[in-house]
């Protein structure tokens, strides 16, 4: 499939299929994808730590749920609705925690985690994998990740990438994007 196909095709899974674990060579790809993306001087300011541990992964979701309903109630419903058991990895058979060295201290590393990020979501996609980044474990439960994931103390925790197989039964729904012409301009000089 070419590239912008993919990109029409990708979007956030809050659906995993709990009955299909993630092959590791198929994780294994994935980070491959992100060790290979570019970033400010080549510096590379990132780490991937791999949680595949389901019953973990919903120990710790749990833990940072409540923190997460006090600012957002309305999210109450949704775990019913949407027939998962928690609203920060919506029930993902493998986390990806992505931290960033702080000892690179040019302006460019948010960025490069945000490259690595999406080469991530991007190879995952091609490999038949669906994703969702969550920023929420961030917010709400820093301290359980670092410990969890014994992150040292020369690197920030960022993001977490959480990765599965679409359930078959609850397919993924787009979200609109604008148009191009809003947001785009030629300068013609
Ligand atoms: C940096 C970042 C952080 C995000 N954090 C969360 C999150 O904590 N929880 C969540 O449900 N979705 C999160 N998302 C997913 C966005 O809501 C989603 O990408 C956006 O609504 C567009 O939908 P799409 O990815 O399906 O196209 C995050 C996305 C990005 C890029």
């Amino acid at each position: 499939m070419d590239f912008l196909s993919l990109a029409q095709q990708r979007s956030s899974c809050r659906n995993f299929d709990q009955a299909r674990p993630v092959p590791r060579d198929l994780i294994d790809k994935v980070m491959e994808a992100g060790r290979l993306a570019p970033s400010g001087k080549n510096t590379q300011p990132w780490h991937f730590y791999v949680i595949t541990n389901s019953d973990k992964i919903k120990e710790m979701g749990k833990a940072m749920e409540p923190g997460l309903l006090k600012d957002v109630p309305k999210l109450a419903g949704v775990a019913a609705e949407k027939g998962v058991t928690n609203l920060v990895f919506y029930d993902a058979p493998v986390i990806i925690n992505i931290s960033m060295h702080k000892t690179h201290s040019i302006d460019t590393r948010q960025m490069d985690i945000g490259l690595t990020l999406q080469n991530m979501i991007m190879m995952a996609e091609a490999l038949g994998l669906v994703t969702l980044p969550v920023y929420n474990p961030k917010w709400y439960g820093e301290k359980i990740i670092v410990e969890t994931c014994k992150i040292p103390e020369d690197e920030e925790f960022m993001i977490t990438l959480c990765l599965g197989y679409e359930d078959p039964a609850k397919p993924r729904t787009k979200r609109p994007r604008k148009e191009l012409a809003k947001i785009s301009t030629y300068i013609d000089l």
